[in-house]
Order: structure tokens, then C-alpha cells, then sequence
């Protein structure tokens, strides 16, 4: 490929995938709000722009063969904060990529797209949107998007919904949703080198023993996940207080995200939940006393 453009290439997740896109095209165009990440890689171009600004975007997709979308607010925040960076800059995305002959776009869509659905219903790709915020509403309307751009004009798209990526599972909820940054470069990649996609989406979440969902329907992009949250099951069993039954950061897939007010931050629960995690209350022996709750268990079962 000669092109590739990331947007959102500062961020956490932009920053672990540049090198595995600068391989696999002539040049790599990283856009951002923020200024240039220092070094540059060899083949790497750094432009501070922002997304919504289609003047300023649209003309950096020229001559690109695929676009990777990253760049967002990766909060819960009133609808008015989110319409331009987590919007319009989808739409400037897609329109972009068909205004100038781009062939793909993959999109860092999100848990929080079907974020109220039960955690113990293990839904596959299949199951209806079900947004827990206005955030997951705006990841809805770029699959949406996505779709209706293939539908009408031909542009390929991998929605990768991912669930919590970090380097290390921080809570119990993360046994469940925890996302490598190995398996998301594998993710990255596969969803780049696949010779066909059409229009799909993907669960981007590690090779878990509790993960709650199912991924069947992206089996064709190959996608094999080499982590496993288990790893970390025991030292997380001992720290962390366990969830009551019906709390709903626990029994929905969104987590602390479905049960926050609309317009209100759901990473402040998730920050909540992995403090409480890492640094137990004086009284932890008796809040971590016990059985885990059935939806935490390994097996619907169990
Ligand atoms: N981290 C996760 O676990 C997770 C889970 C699900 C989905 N995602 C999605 O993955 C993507 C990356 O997440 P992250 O964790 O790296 O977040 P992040 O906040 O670290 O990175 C987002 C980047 O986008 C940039 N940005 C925001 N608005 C912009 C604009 N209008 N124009 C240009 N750049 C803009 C920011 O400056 C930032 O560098 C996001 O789309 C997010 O919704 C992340």
C-alpha cells in the first residue's frame, strides 16, 4: 500500500499501533489534535489537525488506501462535547475516504456501542445496538455510517469494538473485557491485510476464559487472540471487593458506562473500580470474602 492515515495517533491506543501501520504501507500519516509524538518513525508524517475540521482533514486522505479512525473524546460528556470530535469527525472520516478513493476504514468502535446489553447474555455480532451513553450512541452512528457507506458507495469497513485495552487487566470487570495491546496490534493488522472485508465488525477483546461475548461471525478475519486475563484472576480475586449482584457496572457489558447518568464520565467508575482493586480498604478481608457472582463466573455454570 502506499498510504495509510491514523487520526487519533497521540492517544493511548494510537501510540501502540503506529509502527504496525508504518509497516505495512510507503508512508504513514499521523494526525492529531495534540503535537507530534517525538521520534517520528522513518516513513512517518505528523499532521496537528483537527478531525472535524474537514477543510483541514479532508485534503490528508488524498491518494491514502485506507483510513484507521482513532481519534475521539474517550469519555461519557454532554451530547453538545462529544457531536464534533466523536461525530462530525466520523463523518469527515468516511466522506473523506470516498471523496478521495480510499478503499477501507477501520474504526475504534466500542463496547459502549451495545453497552446495555446483560453481560450474561453472551452476544454475538449479531445482537442490536444497544448504546449505554451518548459516547456508545456515537459509536452506533459510525458503524451505522460505515455500513451505509458501504452499502452505497463501496468503502470497506472493520468496526473494531473494543472493550478495556490496557497493558495489564485492572479489575475484576477487565477479567471479562481486558483487550492486550499485542492482540490489538494483531487486531490492527488483520483487519488491514484481510484481501476482502465488505462491512464488519469485531469484538476487540483478548482470548479471556470469562469473556462474555462471541465473536463467530468475524471468524473469516482471523483474528486469534494470544492473551488471557486469567493470568492475573488471582491476585485480583484477593484485592478487589466484590460487586453486589445487581450492580449494574458489573452486570451489563458497558460496566460503570451503563449505569452513569447521561452526559456524566463513566471512566471516573472505571478509575473507582481499578483503585479499588489495587489498593484494597483496611475491612478488604471481609469485602473480598466469598464466591464471585455468578457473572463473573468462568462458566454460566459454575
Ligand atoms: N482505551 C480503550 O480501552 C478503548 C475502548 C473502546 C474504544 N476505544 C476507542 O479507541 C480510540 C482510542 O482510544 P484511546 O484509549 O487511545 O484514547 P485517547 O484519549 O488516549 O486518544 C484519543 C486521541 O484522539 C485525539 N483527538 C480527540 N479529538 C480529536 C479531533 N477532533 N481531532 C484529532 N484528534 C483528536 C486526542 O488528542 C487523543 O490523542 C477511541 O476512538 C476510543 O473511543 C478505546
Amino acid at each position: 500500500m502506499k498510504k495509510i492515515v491514523l487520526t487519533g495517533a497521540c492517544g493511548v491506543l494510537g501510540m501502540q499501533i503506529r509502527e504496525t501501520l508504518a509497516g505495512q504501507a510507503e508512508e504513514l500519516v499521523s494526525v492529531d489534535i495534540q503535537e507530534a509524538p517525538d521520534p517520528l518513525l522513518g516513513n512517518e508524517r505528523f499532521e496537528q489537525v483537527d478531525v472535524a475540521d474537514m477543510d483541514a482533514f479532508g485534503p490528508l486522505v488524498e491518494g491514502a488506501d485506507m483510513v484507521v479512525h482513532f481519534a475521539a473524546i474517550v469519555d461519557e460528556r454532554p451530547f453538545e462535547d462529544l457531536l464534533g470530535p466523536n461525530y462530525i469527525s466520523s463523518y469527515n472520516v468516511w466522506e473523506a475516504a470516498y471523496r478521495h478513493g480510499a478503499r477501507r476504514v477501520i474504526y475504534a468502535s466500542s463496547v459502549h456501542a451495545v453497552g446495555m446489553h446483560e453481560t450474561m447474555s453472551g452476544i454475538g455480532l449479531d445482537a442490536p445496538h444497544r448504546p449505554d451513553t451518548f459516547y456508545g450512541l456515537a459509536k452506533c452512528f459510525a458503524e451505522d455510517l460505515g455500513k451505509m457507506y458501504w452499502d452505497k458507495r463501496g468503502i470497506e469497513a472493520v468496526c473494531l469494538r473494543i472493550f478495556s485495552c490496557t497493558s495489564e487487566p485492572q479489575n475484576l470487570r477487565a477479567l471479562q473485557t481486558w483487550l492486550s495491546y499485542d492482540d490489538l496490534r494483531q487486531l490492527v493488522l488483520r483487519a488491514v491485510e484481510a484481501p476482502v472485508t465488505g462491512f464488519a465488525t469485531i469484538f476487540g477483546i483478548s482470548n479471556n476464559t470469562r469473556a462474555p461475548i462471541n465473536n463467530d461471525k468475524a471468524g473469516f478475519l482471523g483474528f486469534k487472540p494470544q492473551d488471557n486475563a486469567e493470568d492475573w484472576a488471582e491476585a485480583l480475586q484477593e484485592t478487589a471487593p466484590r460487586p453486589a449482584p445487581d450492580d449494574m457496572g458489573f452486570t451489563r457489558l458497558g460496566g460503570p458506562f451503563a449505569s452513569v447518568p447521561l452526559g456524566e464520565s463513566g471512566i471516573a467508575g472505571i478509575k473507582a473500580m481499578s483503585a479499588a482493586a489495587a489498593e484494597p480498604e483496611p475491612d478488604g478481608a471481609t469485602a473480598n470474602a466469598g464466591k464471585l457472582p455468578k457473572f463473573l463466573s468462568k462458566k454460566p455454570s459454575d
